[in-house]
């Protein structure tokens, strides 16, 4: 039966955490897969995650099967996280699914599609994260791909972006990241997101938004304005949510599918279906990671103290772009860095050759994707300057 499955190459992100940990040396530095890391270099538990778990162990009477559809209390609570507070005119639109991490609500999103729309197309900007497409491909979707960035100018490419969507025929799924782009950093500005959106609707397109990091781009509110802005100008859309990095809950799989439908008996029937998709795929999420999320979110004290944490990774992120830029124009004088203070969440899409990655790896054993992909959260001030020194002369531009 096997005989025919080669062994096949390690997953470009998760390969290169594999290969970081067998590495023995001592002064090696990780900047590849999207995980926040402190100033030790450690993914510590949140202060207002353990403290809610602590709170739910104590509290829990029972490991019964959840709904389908997930804990009843964390789906209100992420709904009122994405969609803002003030937003319950859409909730009676809106399908609430729990899901097994962003990666779950994408594939489960992608899942619902096609049994509504067999066959439907998403379009995709370049580049994207690389299990976009399996994950929605999965599902069943068709990809068609387009320019987003620009690497010279380290911009988004807005032309390409809304010709893309001025092609595509109604009904056309859009892959939207709602801030912290991955993996460039870089996000449309409001203005350029209006653009979008205004073809968006005009084209009767409909968007499917990730936001993988919501809070560490600048607060959670902010990270969803694109998500809400788009809520009110379109009659239907989904939304693939992480609690992955601002929970810090990675290994618990936790997240949820949102789906805004044209009606409130529309998204009861889209609800039955995602629980038989998700039946038939994995019949039930998981529970530990939502109930903590349930228990911090609907507690005032537990929800500040979160908040204040996560602005507290936010700022580190920013402090640590704010110094590489120094460090590199410190190595690199007249060459302006300030690109990557003026880009958002964990990840900067460097730009250097590819042979250029392989060597600092080998050489120097500094690992990042092999398109250049950094997630800042890998540095500190222990590694920051050699990191520093060694990019700044392989980057491109003047
Ligand atoms: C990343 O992009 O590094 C993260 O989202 C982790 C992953 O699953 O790839």
């Amino acid at each position: 039966m096997f005989a025919t499955l080669e062994q096949l190459p390690p997953d470009p992100i998760l390969g290169l955490s594999a290969a970081f940990r067998e590495d023995p040396s001592p002064g090696k530095v990780d900047l590849s897969v999207g995980v926040y890391k402190d100033r030790a270099g450690n993914t510590p538990i949140m202060g207002a995650v353990r403290e809610a778990e602590q709170a739910l162990l104590a509290s829990q009477a029972t490991k019964v099967y959840l709904p389908a559809a997930g804990s009843p209390g964390f789906r209100e609570a992420i709904y009122a996280l994405v969609m803002g507070r003030q937003a319950t005119d859409l909730r009676p639109r809106t399908a609430v699914l729990q899901a097994a991490g962003g990666c779950g609500a994408l594939r489960l999103g992608a899942e619902l599609v096609q049994r509504a729309q067999p066959g439907a197309t998403i379009l995709l900007g370049e580049p994207t994260w690389p299990n976009h497409g399996p994950l929605l491909s999965g599902g069943g979707l068709q990809l068609a791909r387009h320019p987003y960035y620009d690497g010279a100018t380290r911009s988004v490419v807005m032309q390409p972006v809304l010709d893309a969507l001025a092609g595509a025929g109604p009904g056309t799924l859009v892959l939207l990241q709602a801030s912290c782009h991955n993996p460039t950093g870089v996000d449309p500005s409001r203005e350029q997101w209006e653009r979008i959106l205004e073809i968006v609707a005009a084209r009767e397109l409909v968007p499917f938004f990730d936001i993988a990091y919501q809070g560490l781009g600048d607060d959670p509110d902010a990270d969803a304005w694109p998500i809400r802005e788009a809520a009110r100008r379109v009659p239907e859309m989904l939304v693939a949510v992480s609690s992955s990095k601002n929970f810090g809950l990675y290994r618990e799989r936790t997240g949820a599918l949102l789906v805004l439908a044209a009606d409130p008996g529309r998204a009861a029937a889209i609800e039955s279906h995602a629980n038989k998709a998700a039946r038939a795929l994995y019949s039930m999420p998981p529970a530990h990671g939502a109930l903590i999320v349930e228990k911090i979110l609907t507690d005032p004290q537990r929800e500040a103290a979160w908040r204040t944490e996560l602005a507290g990774m936010c700022a580190h992120l920013g402090k640590l772009r704010s110094k590489l830029a120094e460090g590199i124009m410190a190595a690199r004088p007249g060459y302006d860095a300030t690109w990557i203070t003026r880009q958002r969440g964990m990840f900067s899409l460097l730009g250097i050759a590819r042979e250029d990655v392989t060597m600092l790896r080998e050489r120097h054993h500094i690992y990042m994707g092999l398109d250049s992909r950094v997630n800042l959260a890998g540095l500190n001030e222990d590694n920051l300057p050699r990191v520093a020194a060694l990019l700044a002369p392989l980057l491109p531009g003047a």
